[in-house]
């Protein structure tokens, strides 16, 4: 049979499904890398540790034990059982293990969690700047992002500016705490103010809190935990952040039904689960007693500290970061627009960020630095950038 331009199409539900702005800037690094230029690299988005030893540890034991046949698709009972104790401990979530689905990393939580809740011509709401990939997410089920600004929300308030935004179509909120750009870590009132919103206009929240141990200043709040909220959340979570784990592709949704239903479809059509020796090595980073979170948030601080005073110092004026590990400071003093800031960055100082209007036009202005790198690549980019620019 002849291949038909008809035939050869790729099917349309994946028209709208973009992919990120954040892999060619990879490339442009690594090209510059190839021609022999060093680059300071700001760019990334995941932990400089490596993964703990006890936890490398256990996925050893599991093979060494055999552990390596198929596991239930939502996970391992283990696994989950300390997981469901981690969220009452920790999260203030009432979840029991049934609310607990194991996933390949917070993008296959987010992923079975949109598909779960969102129709064709169905609205999102999404806080801006806000983390990429969620546009392609919610385009995916042929929804349609609406963007509500996080400075207009926090000066005008929470419950007006998400009323101001939303249409008839509304059905969900994405709500990502600590956020990616820019650091922002909202209120136990701020997100009181959320949940009575999402509860008055009968919306469902994705709630997104990859970066919950990464907290510098205030408290991370759970939005599931406040009341009447768990029934209307889904939310996920991952080890990459954490634990240092971004290769190891594990995390978690908690939900009830109706959306663990849909969880466990998405979940078993897609991936059937998740590793078996993975999950016994997520197990031992919940039950074995480390500093490690502890440890890495003090040096993230550290890092944190030190590129926002360098920062402000250039004329980079930046608020600080709450929590997360990324700076989002104003470069209109280099160029108004973000992607030609970006591009001068690292062809004059070798400094290699990512423009903010790939986070929302809200991100126009601004570049992403992530300071989860070595205290002398900071020194050294601040370097290059104070002799540069
Ligand atoms: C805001 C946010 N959510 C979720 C994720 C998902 O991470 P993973 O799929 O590695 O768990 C990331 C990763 O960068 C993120 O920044």
């Amino acid at each position: 049979m002849p291949a038909s331009a008809a035939g050869f199409r790729l099917a349309t539900r994946l028209d709208e499904v973009g992919f990120s702005d954040i892999v060619q800037i990879r490339n442009r690094v690594m090209e510059l890398r190839a021609r022999g230029a060093t680059v300071y690299q700001f760019e990334g988005g995941e932990p400089y540790r490596s993964t703990p030893d006890y936890v490398k540890e256990a996925v050893n034991s599991a093979l060494r034990e055999n552990k390596t046949r198929y596991a239930p698709s939502s996970g391992i009972p283990e696994l989950r059982r300390a997981i469901a104790d981690k969220l009452r401990d920790r999260n203030r979530i009432a979840a029991s293990e049934e609310n607990v689905i194991v996933v390949n990393g917070g993008m296959q939580g987010l992923f079975g969690a949109f598909q779960s809740v969102v129709n064709p011509g169905d609205d999102v709401l999404i806080f801006s700047p806000y983390w990429t990939p969620i546009k392609d997410l919610v385009a995916h089920c042929r929804g349609r992002l609406i963007l509500v600004p996080t400075d207009e929300a926090r000066a005008d308030g929470f419950r007006e500016t998400l009323n101001r935004y939303s249409t008839e179509q509304t059905r969900a909120i994405y709500f990502n705490t600590p956020a990616n750009p820019s650091g922002v870590v909202f209120t136990r009132s701020e997100t009181e103010e959320v949940a009575r919103f999402a509860i008055d206009r009968d919306l469902i929240v994705v709630a997104d809190e990859a970066y919950e141990d990464i907290v510098y200043e205030g408290e991370h709040v759970s939005i599931a935990s406040l009341d009447g909220m768990l029934a209307r959340t889904i939310t996920t979570f991952t080890l990459s952040k954490s634990f240092a784990m971004t290769g190891w592709r594990i995390g978690y949704a908690v939900a009830t039904e109706p959306w663990m239903t849909g969880l466990s479809k998405t979940t078993l059509y897609s991936s059937n689960g998740v590793s078996t020796p993975t999950q016994w090595a997520a197990l031992a980073a919940f039950t074995t007693a480390s500093d490690f979170l502890e440890t890495s948030r003090v040096a993230y601080r550290e890092r944190r500290d030190l590129l926002l005073a360098g920062l402000n110092e250039l004329g980079l004026t930046c608020a600080l970061p709450a929590g997360a590990f990324y700076a989002f400071p104003d470069v209109t003093s280099v160029s108004r627009d973000s992607r030609e800031a970006a591009e001068l960055l690292l062809s004059r100082a070798q400094v290699a960020t990512v423009p903010g209007v790939v986070f929302g036009p809200q991100g126009e202005g601004r570049v992403r630095f992530s300071f989860s790198t070595s205290i002398e690549t900071i020194k050294a980019g601040l370097e290059s950038m104070r002799r540069n620019l």
